[in-house]
């Protein structure tokens, strides 16, 4: 496993669309390994694949629940709403709120190559839509409907 780096807003990978996993080879895992790797090095809640230059439909997830490897997610299904603050790695140091869906409904497939699905609410929900929205090239800033300081650790 690795630390990879984090490409920050004004990198263009970060507004490009990613193409799906078509086979999950050793460069997937090792992606997923590496991904979930540089996510906790750097104190995260999730992290898309082209955050580490990667263009492709790959996400991992870890809430505090232990660590969810999406490949090819699609949100099948929403509903509600919620407004909290959302962070993002590739853009330091800036916080906003923004609305998302309270639940959310996600089928992915696993490393395996299974399908299976991944009912998110909450904070859950919130990084999942964060997420999937970096596959299509959508950073968090674009629907920050206000910007937010917050104190630093
Ligand atoms: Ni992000």
């Amino acid at each position: 496993m690795a630390i990879r780096n984090i490409r920050k807003l004004g990198d263009e990978v970060l507004t490009k669309k990613c193409r799906p996993v078509e086979t999950i080879d050793e460069r997937i895992l090792t992606l997923l390994d590496d991904m979930t790797e540089t996510m906790y090095d750097a104190d995260g809640v999730g992290l898309a694949a082209p955050q580490v230059g990667i263009l492709r439909r790959v996400v991992v997830i870890d809430v505090g629940d232990g660590v969810l490897e999406l490949i090819n997610p699609e949100i099948v299904n929403l509903s509600g709403e919620q407004r909290a603050v959302e962070g993002c790695l590739s853009v330091p140091g800036r916080y906003g709120e923004v609305i998302r869906p309270q639940t959310v409904v996600v089928r992915a497939l696993d490393r395996n190559g299974d399908e299976y699905e991944v009912i998110g609410e909450g904070l859950l929900a919130r990084a999942l839509c964060h997420e999937i929205d970096h596959l299509d090239g959508t950073v968090f800033v674009d629907k920050v409907v206000k910007f937010v300081e917050v104190e630093q650790e």
